[in-house]
């Protein structure tokens, strides 16, 4: 990246940041094109850092195993340049099962502890009785992405010199002769239209970033979640039940998720049946948690791949570099996506097996994958 180019990233999510903040660290002219941030799968999800708990596998597990091993440093280069904290919290994920054959059978069940009805009620006190086996990942954790993680890192990249262009829309992608990236059509929050000269951008639009580029098979799932406020010290697992799980913050609002609606499109909204579904994820997994007075409920769209993995790297128009498509893992992705997208634009080599992992996660490598 020269010293004089900009570097455009459409879309002021937490891929957006998280690249743009990686960017202008190392001294790059950046600005982020965003059409409404808080609508972006960072400010809507729990939090969860989980490949354990989550059950990834393959190439998917790698890269959330290498972003769990650099969220810390990077939390701390968000901390330092924020004057904010993300709210880390190392606080390990609790996975029940109703049976010990259903533990055994879990992706990641050898990376685990493995843990009949006792050892469960000895992690989580009121446990729901249905749960007799599970998996305990105290390598797991979570952050406060609503409250802490969003803000610090726009904070962060405002003291890095990041531009903002908050409340417009990004209309299309301008290809010179050769069809490299040549400038980006954007629709000012005052209604300006105008060609944003460039020859490099990065697309992190979420689930929106289909329309950019017709070639990336990207669809909304949407999720609803909600939000309870217990006693502070109530719960201190994240408990990640089949449907339901429940993440306890520090100040103990416990955040609930999420239903999984990929036949929803972009419908907003809370509907009575995902919020019963929620409820009653609530009342099996943690009982005494039904009582416990509602705060917020909320929707947003994650961003899905046929093979529910991210797309990462260049993109078929050179200049153009993509990060999104993180469906699940999209706070867990947040790090290693901001490394393995971030350094390539500084004009920076990856390390052989940094350079492998991102090959893993091209934009053409779907052919036979199922969707979502
Ligand atoms: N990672 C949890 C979710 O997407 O609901």
């Amino acid at each position: 990246m020269s010293a004089a180019s900009e570097t455009l990233i459409l879309g002021g999510g937490l891929m957006g940041l998280a690249i743009a903040h990686h960017l202008a660290r190392a001294g790059g002219r950046v600005r982020v094109l965003s059409r409404r941030r808080q609508e972006a799968a960072g400010f809507v999800a729990a939090g969860m850092l989980a490949p354990h708990a989550e059950g990834l596998e393959g190439p998917l597990l790698s890269l959330g195993q290498r972003s769990l091993a650099a969220i810390p440093g990077w939390v701390a280069r968000v901390e330092a340049d924020a004057g904010l904290r993300c709210g880390l919290r190392p606080c390990g994920i609790l996975v029940p099962f109703a049976t010990a054959a259903e533990r055994d059978r879990y992706p990641t069940a050898a990376l685990g502890e493995a843990l009949d009805r006792a050892g469960l009620e000895r992690q989580v006190a009121g446990l729901g009785p249905r749960w007799q086996a599970g998996l305990l990942f105290p390598q797991d954790g979570q952050i406060d992405n609503r409250r802490g993680l969003m803000r610090a890192l726009e904070r962060a990249c405002v003291e890095r010199g990041v531009g903002f262009e908050e409340g417009g829309e990004v209309l299309a992608l301008q290809r010179d002769g050769s069809g490299a990236l040549e400038a980006v059509g954007w629709r000012s929050a005052a209604g300006r239209q105008e060609l944003l000269r460039c020859n490099q951008a990065v697309l992190a639009c979420g689930a929106w970033s289909g329309r950019l580029l017709p070639q990336l098979p990207i669809a909304p799932v949407k999720g609803q979640m909600l939000s309870l406020q217990g006693p502070r010290q109530a719960l201190q697992r994240v408990i990640f039940g089949p449907g339901t799980y429940l993440v306890p913050r520090q100040d103990g609002l416990l955040v609930v998720g999420a239903t999984s609606e990929p036949r929803a499109g972009f419908a907003g909204g809370l509907t009575p049946d995902g919020q019963r579904q929620l409820e009653a994820g609530i009342a099996a997994l943690l009982p005494e948690a039904s009582h416990w007075p509602p705060m917020e409920r909320w929707w947003g769209f994650r961003p899905c791949t046929p093979d529910q993995a991210p797309i990462l790297g260049a993109s078929p128009i050179p200049g153009l570099w993509l990060a999104t498509g993180h469906h699940r893992n999209g706070v867990l992705l947040a790090a290693i996506t901001a490394e393995l997208v971030g350094e390539p634009l500084l004009g920076r080599s990856l390390d052989a097996d940094a350079a492998e992992l991102l090959s893993q996660f091209r934009w053409d490598r779907f052919s036979s994958a199922a969707g979502c």
